[in-house]
């Protein structure tokens, strides 16, 4: 790294020599100016790590100046210098966006530590400007959340891809967010004025799929008393978006062969052929080249479709992003539905984490939603999630109780239940503990004080505990307790 550089801005040469002696000294590389005028002209020539400015100089206000400096470079420092005792001048200083300032006479090892201060801001703002550059210039997708390096390699594509005409099949699983890449790539490619077309060609019969992708003429078929147009002309000069194509039979399969190759069809019925302009994008959830493979698609028509192929990877594989997608619908949801801000614990956030996601994105931005809508207050804990994220390992080997039978525990001693159906961090600990216990207990044939011992504690507590939790000792001998209507069974599966 160069050696920082320091513009010195004073009227007075006494000071614009002494700065100059002491900064160079340390290593600065400094340069003087002696009026605004001067300093302008040199900040024209070259950029500076810290300005130390003068705010009674005589062609200009210091602070206009000091305004005009930092419209010119954002990530600047700048000391002021200022005359003894003018704390207005100060604030006003401040509000216009100096780091610092220093009041003549000043101790020069004061001043030394706020130049070198001001120099550390000065870098990092600069970095911090950079990246922000940077991600502004390849992630400019404002829909699309993510951080991953899987993420940003699919962005990456699509921003490369997004200026061509080729044709781009997108795969992914269900929710992983097919459509709105399709979208984002139409977005980002020349075609954004016109219109981006989306069709679920799944389970669609053929006459109707085919009427609506080219058109029909007047008595093409029972009940077409006029012509239409087909999504193919609707969608003239944009995108044309064929989701779930792997379902399109054979005789369509045709069709759009066709269309893609020679960039013309008929509308249905029709005898005049029309020309197309249209880009296409189709997605899939399926394995196209097996469905190929299987003599289910078309080989020519797959490889016309699958010149770019996009993978949207599963949420699962990318959990840094989790986070995000969470914040980005919660700020969504809470608009949505007027609350204040929501947030989730600590302890929900990491059943979110850890949850698989089969549904992805999709399914994340539901269990969200649905979290905003039912919660009552900013803080939202895991009693808000649905009951599949709740219900994971606790600790190995022991299961947490299935959150159903906490929540109609109410017949149950000790069943801690907050609200209609969510049990509270207490109510669940006291139950994996009583499970714990039972267990134990059956294991010992119910000798509490050899239960006691291998629970490594007195005989005295795990008694307390016995009572509290409401564990019936006359349960003791039962042949099969699993036929016992207690939601906190002995038998329950306790995993080793
Ligand atoms: N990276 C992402 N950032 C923000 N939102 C996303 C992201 N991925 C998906 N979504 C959102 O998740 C939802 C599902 O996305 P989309 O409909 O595009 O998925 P899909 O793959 O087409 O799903 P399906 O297979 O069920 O049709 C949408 O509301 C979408 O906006
Ligand atoms: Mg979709």
């Amino acid at each position: 790294m160069p050696d920082p550089s320091i513009l010195v801005v004073d009227d007075e040469a006494e000071i614009r020599e002494g700065l100059q002696l002491l900064l160079s000294s340390e290593g600065y590389e400094v340069t003087l100016a002696e009026t605004a005028e001067a300093a302008l002209a040199r900040l024209g020539e070259r950029p500076f790590d810290v300005l130390l400015l003068d705010v009674s100089l005589p062609d200009r206000n210091g602070i206009d100046l000091l305004r005009e400096l930092r419209a010119r470079d954002a990530a600047a420092s700048i000391i002021l210098i200022t005359a003894y005792g003018s704390i207005n001048m100060a604030r006003e200083a401040f509000k216009s966006g100096a780091l610092d300032y220093i009041t003549k006479p000043w101790s020069n090892d004061e001043l030394l530590a706020q130049v070198a201060k001001a120099v550390d801001t000065r870098r990092l703002r600069e970095e911090n400007l950079q990246l922000k550059r940077a991600f502004k210039q390849r992630y400019n997708f404002p829909n699309i959340v993510g951080k991953s390096d899987k993420m940003l390699a699919v962005l990456d594509l699509v921003r490369q891809v997004a200026a061509s005409r080729s044709t781009v099949l997108i795969y992914g699983e269900s929710g992983t967010g097919k459509e709105l890449f399709a979208k984002a790539i139409h977005a980002a490619s020349p075609r954004a004025e016109r219109p981006f077309v989306p069709i679920n060609t799944g389970s669609m019969p053929v006459d109707l799929l085919e009427s609506l992708l080219f058109g029909h003429v007047r008595g093409a078929f029972t009940g077409a008393v006029s012509s239409k147009k087909g999504l193919f002309e609707v969608a003239d000069q944009g995108t044309l978006f064929l989701d779930e194509i792997s379902t399109i039979g054979p005789e369509t399969q045709a069709k759009l062969l066709r269309v893609i190759q020679e960039r013309e069809y008929m509308r249905l019925g029709g005898t005049e052929t029309i020309k197309t302009d249209v880009r296409i994008l189709a997605a899939s959830n399926a394995d196209l080249a097996a469905m190929v493979r299987e003599g289910r698609f078309r080989e020519d028509l797959y490889h016309r479709l699958n010149v770019i192929a996009l993978q949207l990877p599963p949420l699962r594989e990318r959990k840094e992003d989790i986070p995000l997608l969470v914040a980005h619908f919660l700020a969504y949801y809470c608009r949505e539905n007027e609350k204040p801000e929501r947030r989730f614990t600590p302890a929900a956030m990491r059943l979110l984490v850890d949850y698989g996601w089969p549904g992805n994105v999709r399914e994340l931005e539901n269990v969200v939603e649905r979290a905003v809508v039912l919660s009552s207050e900013e803080l939202m804990g895991p009693d808000l999630l649905p009951e599949n994220l709740r219900s994971r390992e606790l600790m190995p080997g022991v299961r947490l109780p299935a959150p159903a039978l906490l929540a109609g525990g109410a017949a149950s001693p000790g069943a801690h239940v907050t609200s209609g159906t969510s049990p509270n961090l207490a109510g669940i600990l006291e139950d994996v503990e009583r499970r714990l216990i039972l267990d134990m207990l059956e294991r010992t044939g119910w000798n509490q004080t050899e239960a006691a011992e291998r629970f490594q504690i007195p005989l005295s507590t795990l008694n307390q505990k016995i009572k509290r939790l409401g564990i019936d000792p006359r349960r003791r001998g039962r042949a099969d307790s699993s036929r016992d209507s207690s939601p906190v069974d002995a038998k329950a599966p306790i995993r080793d």
